[in-house]
């Protein structure tokens, strides 16, 4: 058996903003349009499917497993922004990084309220069990 996980709707007030936000941010390649979806495919060969609506957006949660020297480029990006992050889910540690597993990992948002995160280490890896 040989299941991948390949693709996700995201749905969003503004497809090509919010795609585009996403690969500039992590640094991935341009968004390609696919019928109503601004795709956005990561090196796995997952596809993150952004769709506009205009009804009630329940926010949701998407981590990305990065290099550490991508973090230190992502974590870059944020700070230059601007924009806000935090070391937990749950948003309480504003301004902070996590060391879980023995990586690093932080916690923002895109222009929707998605909560986006980076990690250095999948969860589990290095032992980690809050
Ligand atoms: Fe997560």
């Amino acid at each position: 058996m040989a299941i991948d996980f390949n693709h996700t709707i995201l749905w969003v007030r503004d497809s090509e903003a919010s795609a585009r936000f996403l690969v500039e941010m992590l640094g991935l390649p341009a968004p390609t349009r696919w019928g109503p979806f601004q795709m956005v495919t990561t090196e796995n060969g997952a596809n993150l499917d952004y769709a506009d609506t205009d009804g009630e957006i329940a926010r949701q949660h998407y981590a990305f497993l990065v290099s550490e020297a991508e973090f230190d480029e992502i974590f870059g990006r944020i700070r230059k922004r601007g924009l806000q992050y935090w070391a937990d889910p749950s948003q309480t540690r504003t301004g902070e990084i996590n060391r879980n597993d023995g990586g690093r990992g932080v916690y923002f948002e895109d222009p929707n309220g998605h909560l986006l995160e980076i990690i250095t280490r999948p969860y589990g890896s290095g032992g980690w069990n809050p």
